[in-house]
């Protein structure tokens, strides 16, 4: 490593062996965002332990700041000082997203909800990305947003309230657009029904219902009722699976490692990776499982084996969506082919995924090829060192990382600033992995 975590550059050396130890991994973000703003709505203060200091958590911080919200953050905690379901004030300017499309999306839920005028902003990479997906059903829910090109992409300016609940089926698979209809419906007259095709992550519902909103689950379908008020939290957010992944992915793929995560949330709708890798030929243990704050937690091991390449498809992809860069990394290491399809929502994230995921590996001595909806890569290649670049896109600085350990020489990582916008300390996680 010789980089810092500020540093627009990080240079890894490879052809590493038998990297073995236990790395730590901050907060959940899809936790931390959602107990930032759901607590600006509790009755009282709501306490935050091991809250994500990542830019995309604090823009929430920000935004829930700018709804007139007292917000206290120290060290790890940080303490919320709700204001009820109906104390948010009138915003005197646009609340600023920055990257973060969970902000912008659930925010949109809560403010259709309230009789308040509020724009959503993003930064250039957000205000390319997809709207509609929760301006749609949010005007089924009776709330005005608008937005560029036709209400399509941010900024969006919501006017909200005296909504009414749907039974809204979900055309694509996605927990962001979930949970907005369900935020929505905590303010909604009636019960607000949510179908999806595949399991997505629930860390909206167990935290409705932590608060004392009845959430009611079965298979494929979500109710939420109207709530009078809900109840502060006291939270111990779990390490992010999400960010823990690359670290594993580092024992799945540099011969002889055995790597260690402590404490790492293992809800339901993200553990795909974790099937994966198993099926795959890797040893995956879960340590001193647990449940805390209504989520599951374990510490996770992962140990090398070889591994062979494997199939996924759409049922699969939403457990292990943030992940499927990495995957194509460790596939580049597996005896034959892996193909991933039914992930066409690669193309809508920070960047389009599939694009360059497939251009920078390649660039690695990776055999990948995109397909319109995911990918095929062919193994096991030795990848080499190799200038790349991150794209602005913290999921694919660490996913090159990872491949630069297991590839021959040095690989430089440009545009590597990004990685606080998830994992702030993934570089010294990494080097201390590698004893520097
Ligand atoms: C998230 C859901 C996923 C994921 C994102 C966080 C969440 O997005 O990719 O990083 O916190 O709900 P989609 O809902 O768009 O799949």
């Amino acid at each position: 490593m010789g980089a810092t975590g500020t540093s627009k550059t990080m240079v890894i050396q490879g052809g590493r062996e038998n990297l073995v130890g236990r790395v730590e991994v901050p907060g959940d973000k899809s936790i931390s965002h959602r107990a930032t703003m759901l607590g600006a709505l509790g009755e009282g203060t709501t306490r935050i332990r091991n809250f994500l200091p990542a830019s995309d958590c604090l823009s929430t911080l920000e935004v829930v700041r700018g709804l007139g919200v007292e917000v206290v953050y120290s060290q790890d905690e940080v303490l919320v000082r709700g204001l009820g379901l109906k104390g948010w004030r009138q915003p005197t300017r646009s609340l600023e997203c920055g990257g973060s499309g969970t902000t912008m999306r659930l925010m949109a839920g809560l403010l259709a909800g309230l009789p308040l005028y509020s724009i959503l902003a993003g930064n250039t990479q957000l205000s390319r990305r997809p709207m509609d997906r929760v301006a749609v059903p949010l005007r089924q829910m009776g709330a005005t947003i608008l937005g560029d090109d036709d209400g399509k992409y941010p900024p969006l300016s919501i006017l909200g309230g005296d909504l009414r609940a749907i039974r809204y089926e979900m055309p694509i698979a996605s927990a962001q657009v979930k949970s907005a209809v369900l935020l929505a419906g905590l303010f909604a007259q009636g019960v607000t029904s949510v179908v999806e095709a595949a399991v997505t992550r629930d860390h909206t519902e167990r935290m409705l219902t932590a608060m004392g909103v009845r959430v009611e689950s079965e298979a494929g379908m979500v109710q939420v009722h109207p709530s009078p008020h809900l109840e502060p939290l006291d939270l111990r957010v779990p390490a992010d699976m999400s960010s823990a992944a690359f670290l594993l992915a580092i024992a799945a793929v540099v011969p002889g490692s055995r790597v260690m995560v402590p404490g790492v949330g293992i809800n339901p709708g993200r553990v795909g990776i974790l099937h994966v890798l198993r099926k795959m030929g890797a040893e995956v243990c879960l340590h001193n499982q647990r449940v805390d704050a209504g989520e599951p937690v374990a510490d996770i091991e992962v140990r090398y084996g070889t591994l062979r390449g494997i199939s996924i498809g759409a049922e699969d992809v939403p457990t292990m969506i943030d992940e499927l860069p990495v995957l194509a990394v460790i596939a580049t290491q597996a005896e034959g082919v892996t193909e991933v399809r039914g992930a066409a929502e690669l193309r809508v994230k920070e960047t389009d995924r599939i694009a360059t995921t497939v251009s920078e590996l390649r660039r690695m001595g990776a055999r990948i090829e995109a397909l319109e909806d995911g990918f095929v890569v062919e193994g096991p290649t030795r990848l080499h060192g190799a200038h790349v670049e991150s794209h602005d896109d913290h999921r694919l600085a660490m996913s090159l990382a990872v491949a630069a350990l297991a590839a021959s020489g040095e690989t430089t990582i440009e545009g590597a600033a990004c990685l606080s916008d998830s994992f702030p300390g993934f570089e010294e996680q990494v080097a201390q992995l590698i004893g520097y």
